[in-house]
């Protein structure tokens, strides 16, 4: 008996087959193939040869490898039985169900009375296919490991990419070259983390970020995962995500993993990237009112800290509006007693001393500014220096002698009495006070990996989301420790960084754009001598660096000089001009003839207008600037092309580019086949130049 199934979106093609009614493999991943395929060849055609010291027949590098059947890499499940002996099933096909764009597949093994479920759904717009796998089991087993559907990677690869980073240093992208074995990452820190954003892109040879094919991957999990990307003995790769082993901590009879997101490219990592970016933010975030622009935020952290006083914040929030921001975010350090990092955690009720009328006066004034209130919490945490810990020490998750994590614990979040008592507290906060906004942080690792942790907080902020469905949540973990598609799917924008760095903040959100678009990513302007690096930066640079995801400030405004004050106010009314289409455009990682340049281009829906950044990270090698190819452009299109910030050229740009005088018409062909030649300029600046299609 032969089986085969074929999914399509118009850009990509995956085809699964089987023989005797086993597990399917993904015999074909790519692009488009045509509507005349006859799967059937296409399955034999697959087939490997055998030679000297294999088996007779090659295992199946199936959607789940199993074991028992001499498969030579990593199994896609691990088990136990109630008694703790090893399960070693042998799925048999049970039922196929067909939707439109849409797959699902079911296995059992009657022996080991377990079910195996694959559910596959494509999306012809966005081109992300999602998929995830389901084990059932007639009496409750103990999980290892279990992966979502296993794909094979392409052969034509020299190297994979995928993601670490650190606190104020996220989405570092880590390339390494494939060889025999496996590349494993293994987030066991129970949130998505700085260090292990759940992402992999394996491009073909030669792929850059305008040009060739890749695949990428996403889980979308934010309890910590495991990926696995192995070259098998006959050369064959494949790759695993899942939760990390050994999270589920107590037998069941119903695992399934998170949904795992895959795309395939044939316009360079940027294929992959805007699929990510498109998918993530129609289909995944849940905007409360979607037709409402972005609003500029304004967040009071780096202005005061810990130290609230009701008439300096009430200045500061006069002063933010008159730059432009539309959104005010109280931060830490309103409630309990909280005067510094040590103390009052999970004591959610309004500091009397600092607001002796509540936080009514200081709302009242906000709104008076037209501007929308905002609040912090970090609901997840408790400090042991709390009312609530006194009181219910049993409450945190993790021994007695843990490791604290800026002197807190995290909350056992599988407790319904620990959601219900965060439920009351931050409904009451939310039902007294007009707030449209809450900043959602987690500081802290857990002190062990655990799935019903990650549920716990899943279902606290969806019970609190269907109460409060105004409300949009900003996911932060001192930074970006918490973003994926899981906690996205719940929340409405991310912290990506604590770094306010301009130039840190340019490389790292150039590189969260492979999976994030511009409407989600928070970006914010910070303070002149920056507090995380040292650095002093022009606030030209920073408001530009900012002006390119969803804008923000966080300095104090008292800090500002008329010029910065100007300069702040002109990009950011730049950037509600723009932002109805900016917010909506695809994001195009340029290919950089200068690697002292980060630049990119974001591109609107319909093609009529895009802008360029090109952030000049760092001293060029060579004299003077290299042209900049654009991409995603028609060809046979004019395009006219105008550098908006020219005035910022400094003397030392001697010259006359023809940009430094004026607009230019250029066809797409030359704007993509030999690129913009900008003027000469200092580093840690940005030129932005705007296309409008004639
Ligand atoms: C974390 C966040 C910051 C700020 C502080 C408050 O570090 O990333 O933006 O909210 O917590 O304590």
């Amino acid at each position: 008996m032969i089986q085969e199934w074929r999914l399509d979106d118009g850009q990509q093609t995956l085809v699964l087959a089987a023989r005797r009614g086993r597990l399917p493999e993904c015999v074909y991943w790519g692009a488009a193939l045509p509507a005349r395929e006859d799967l059937g060849t296409l399955l034999a055609a697959h087939g490997i040869d055998v030679t000297g010291g294999m088996l007779d027949e090659n295992p199946d590098l199936s959607l789940c490898p199993e074991a028992v059947r001499s498969f030579p890499g990593q199994p896609g499940l691990i088990l136990r039985d109630t008694d703790s002996t090893p399960l070693l099933p042998k799925f048999c096909f049970a039922e196929a169900r067909e939707e439109d764009h849409a797959l699902y597949l079911t296995y059992r093994d009657d022996d080991a009375r377990l079910g195996l479920t694959f559910g596959f759904v494509a999306d012809p717009e966005t081109h992300v296919i999602t998929c995830d796998t389901t084990l059932t089991a007639d009496r409750p087993v103990h999980l290892h490991w279990l992966a979502a559907p296993v794909l094979p990677a392409p052969q034509l690869s020299d190297e994979m990419i995928d993601v670490s980073g650190r606190w104020c240093g996220e989405f570092q992208l880590a390339r390494t070259p494939w060889s025999a074995g496996m590349r494993y990452r293994e987030n066991r820190t129970g949130r998505t983390g700085h260090e292990h954003f759940p992402g992999l892109i394996i491009p073909t040879r030669g792929t850059t970020n305008c040009s060739g094919e890749a695949y990428a991957f996403h889980y979308g999990w934010s309890g910590g995962h495991r990926m696995l990307a192995e070259e098998l003995p006959d050369g064959r790769r494949q790759v695993q995500f899942g939760h990390a082993a050994r999270m589920e901590t107590a037998p069941g009879t119903e695992f399934r993993t998170a949904p795992l997101y895959i795309t395939y490219s044939n316009a360079g990592l940027n294929g992959c990237a805007v699929a990510f970016q498109r998918h993530t933010r129609d289909r995944i975030v849940q905007m409360p009112r979607p037709d409402r622009p972005r609003p500029v935020h304004y967040n009071c952290w780096e202005a005061v800290y810990f130290d609230h006083k009701l008439p300096v914040l009430q200045d500061i929030a006069t002063r933010a509006a008159a730059l432009g921001a539309e959104r005010f975010v109280l931060d830490d350090g309103w409630f309990g007693t909280r005067d510094d990092d040590t103390r009052s955690l999970s004591d959610w009720t309004v500091d009397p001393r600092k607001y002796p009328d509540g936080l009514t006066p200081l709302i009242d004034h906000v709104h008076s500014l037209g501007m929308s209130f905002g609040l912090w919490f970090e609901p997840e945490m408790i400090n042991p220096d709390s009312d609530i810990h006194r009181a219910h020490p049993d409450w945190a998750l993790g021994s007695e002698d843990q490791t604290l994590g800026r002197q807190q614990k995290a909350l056992n979040m599988a407790l319904p009495e620990v959601r219900d008592f965060l439920y009351d507290r931050m409904s009451a906060i939310l039902s007294a006070h007009a707030i449209d906004y809450i900043k959602w942080d987690h500081n802290r690792v857990l002190p062990m990996p655990d799935a019903a942790q990650t549920r716990g907080s899943y279902a606290l902020i969806d019970r609190l989301r269907a109460d409060f469905p105004l409300v949009e949540i900003e996911s932060c973990a001192s930074g970006g420790g918490r973003i994926d598609l899981g906690i996205l799917r719940r929340t409405h924008r991310v912290w990506l960084s604590d770094s306010n760095d301009a130039l840190e903040r340019l490389r790292i959100q150039h590189d969260a754009a492979l999976f994030l678009p511009a409407s989600v990513t928070g970006s914010h302007v910070g303070p002149r001598h920056c507090h995380t690096s040292g650095r002093v930066i022009d606030i030209s640079m920073r408001a530009w660096v900012a002006a390119q995801r969803h804008m923000g400030f966080e300095m104090d405004p008292r800090e500002l000089t008329d010029h910065e004050a100007a300069v702040l106010t002109e990009v950011t009314g730049w950037w509600k001009a723009n932002r109805g289409w900016m917010m909506r455009a695809d994001i195009l990682r340029l290919d950089s003839a200068d690697p002292a340049v980060i630049a990119e281009q974001q591109l609107a829906r319909d093609g009529s207008r895009f802008v360029t950044f090109a952030g000049k990270a760092a001293t060029s090698a060579q004299i003077a600037p290299r042209p900049l190819r654009l991409t995603g452009l028609d060809p046979a299109a004019t395009y006219r092309v105008d550098l908006i910030n020219r005035a910022t050229a400094p003397n030392l740009s001697r010259g006359k580019p023809a940009l430094k005088q004026g607009p230019l018409v250029l066809s797409g062909a030359y704007l993509m086949g030999h690129g913009v030649t900008l003027p000469w300029h200092f580093p840690e600046t940005m030129w932005v130049l705007e296309g409008t299609r004639l």
